[in-house]
């Protein structure tokens, strides 16, 4: 038998195998961006809705919470839930009030796997009216049903599975989904370390804006926390660089008050 017909037997076999079983699924490749596209919009501030963020793996693993961010009537300090800043991991996050919307709860899968086919059962019309009865806006009080309350939540609101008020994931950003969420939804995302030069900047960059203006106190510390802003969401977007693939070296010079 010539050495060409053993690789072809030797690749058709290989390729019959590779078709039985459905490839791996990575959050970082497949997931987030579907998160990115169809969530973020309301899942990715710290006042998200049920504080669950999905802007990132760690987010997506901390999960929900009832407690809402800001509560006008509080007449105490509450302690602050800023995702990378507060806890670190599912367990100290659960201890904060937290729940998971990731793991299945017994024979019942996920919340978010519930709360994706209840959205998938009950498509809106692209470019109609919404119906009245999803409210949006201010005026909407959120339920945050955990796992346990999800019956309820459907039966009381239908129309309102996730994505909310929107058309919706394609065919294949569902079964994605649920093939991951099925699978135990593993996060395979990293998170991100500084270089040691990208360190220095955020350490001359934070000397600089918390440097005393006289006069001017909340200068500095408005900025700072500002700067501060932007330097996280510069590295949450676009890993850690500008579009010219670099953090901006700190120039006094260019900052006018
Ligand atoms: C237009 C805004 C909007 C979009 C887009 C959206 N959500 Fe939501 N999501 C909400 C609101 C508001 C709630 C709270 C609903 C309630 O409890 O009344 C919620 C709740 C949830 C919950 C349940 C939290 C809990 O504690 O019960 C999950 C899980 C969830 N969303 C996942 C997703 C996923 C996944 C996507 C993207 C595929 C998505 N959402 C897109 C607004 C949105």
């Amino acid at each position: 038998m010539s050495y060409r017909i053993v690789i072809s037997i030797f690749l058709l076999l290989s390729s019959w195998g590779a078709a039985g079983q459905s490839p791996e699924i990575s959050y970082t490749r497949d997931i987030q961006p579907i998160f990115t596209e169809k969530c973020v919009a309301c899942h990715a501030c710290y006042d998200s809705a049920c504080q669950l963020n999905l802007g990132s793996g760690e987010g997506a693993a901390r999960g929900a919470t009832t407690v809402p961010v800001y509560d006008g009537e509080r007449s105490v300090a509450a302690a602050p839930t800023r995702l990378f800043h507060d806890a670190f991991g599912k367990p100290a996050w659960q201890q904060k009030g937290f729940y998971s919307v990731l793991d299945a709860q017994g024979s019942q899968a996920a919340l978010m796997a519930r709360m994706l086919e209840l959205g998938h059962q009950t498509p809106l019309q692209p470019n109609a009216k919404l119906p009245q009865d999803i409210v949006l806006g201010l005026n909407r009080e959120n339920t945050c049903a955990m796992p346990a309350e999800f019956d309820g939540y459907a039966s009381a609101h239908p129309k309102e599975g996730m994505p909310l008020a929107v058309t919706g994931l394609t065919d294949q950003q569902y079964q994605t989904l649920q093939r991951w969420l099925a699978s135990g939804a593993p996060i395979d995302e990293q998170g991100l370390v500084p270089s040691a030069k990208e360190a220095l900047q955020v350490v001359q960059w934070e000397n600089l804006l918390n440097a005393p203006v006289p006069g001017k106190a909340w200068w500095g510390a408005g900025c700072s926390s500002i700067g501060f802003s932007l330097i996280s969401t510069s590295r949450m977007t676009s890993r850690g660089t500008s579009s010219n693939g670099y953090v901006p070296e700190p120039r006094p010079g260019n900052l006018s008050i």
